[in-house]
């Protein structure tokens, strides 16, 4: 499941992180990778010990963390520190699965889910697509400054070179309360349909049935 959530930063935000990066060190991308990863990586990342971390994961982070789609679609139990990436031209990152257990030694985590937060406006660049392998085929996303994509870590996916200009993104990774993707697309679904019965008929019993199920099966899946 691919989950696209508009407007995660606004225009104030974004602001806010661009002015913060333009004057971040930023180093090579592949000292981050993992072995394979490492063999078709090629962009920029933010030094981990830039003195702007702290405010940009404060503004990305602390935004994301309290959307309530980006909640109900990665039901986060552990959260990752964001990298902020940049590709200019002739950067790409070829076909991978990103790492199964990042974090240090003691702060380890299991990535179930991706997220990738767009700095930057798609008309700023050419190519750049992120592209992710699903069932339905290959799905290309080159979104707005501010929106976020949500998908299974364990999803095949790549960046489309980027030929000129810039590309501006932060990316993190969740573990999920629910490991299983479908468990998680499931419950994302039975969310979408209760917040729907809560807007148009709050009162029916039709809707606290839903909601009881909904919260129920959270209980019965989560694993903290
Ligand atoms: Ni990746």
């Amino acid at each position: 499941m691919l989950i696209v959530i508009p407007g995660v930063l606004d225009a104030k935000q974004l602001q806010q992180v661009r002015s913060l990066l333009e004057t971040g060190h930023f180093v090579d991308g592949r000292l981050s990778a993992g072995k394979t990863a490492k063999r078709v990586k090629n962009n920029e990342e933010l030094h981990t010990s830039a003195s702007q971390m702290e405010r940009l994961n404060k503004l990305v982070m602390g935004t994301l963390l309290q959307n309530p789609t980006y909640q109900a679609a990665a039901m986060p139990c552990r959260v990752a520190t964001p990298y902020y990436a940049r590709y200019t031209q002739g950067m790409s990152y070829g076909d991978h699965v990103d790492d199964p257990v990042m974090g240090p030694p003691g702060g380890q985590y299991r990535s179930d889910v991706s997220t990738t937060v767009f700095l930057n406006q798609p008309d700023q660049y050419q190519g750049g697509e992120l592209v992710i392998r699903t069932s339905f085929g290959d799905q290309s996303l080159k979104l707005s400054a501010g929106d976020a994509v949500a998908y299974p870590s364990s999803s095949l996916h790549h960046i489309n070179e980027v030929t000129s200009g810039e590309r501006l993104v932060a990316v993190t990774w969740t573990q999920s309360m629910l490991r299983d993707p479908q468990q998680r697309e499931l419950l994302f679904q039975l969310y979408q349909a209760r917040e729907s019965l809560l807007q148009s008929q709050p009162d029916a019993d039709a809707t606290t049935q839903i909601d009881h199920v909904y919260v129920n099966l959270v209980r019965m899946w989560s694993e903290i």
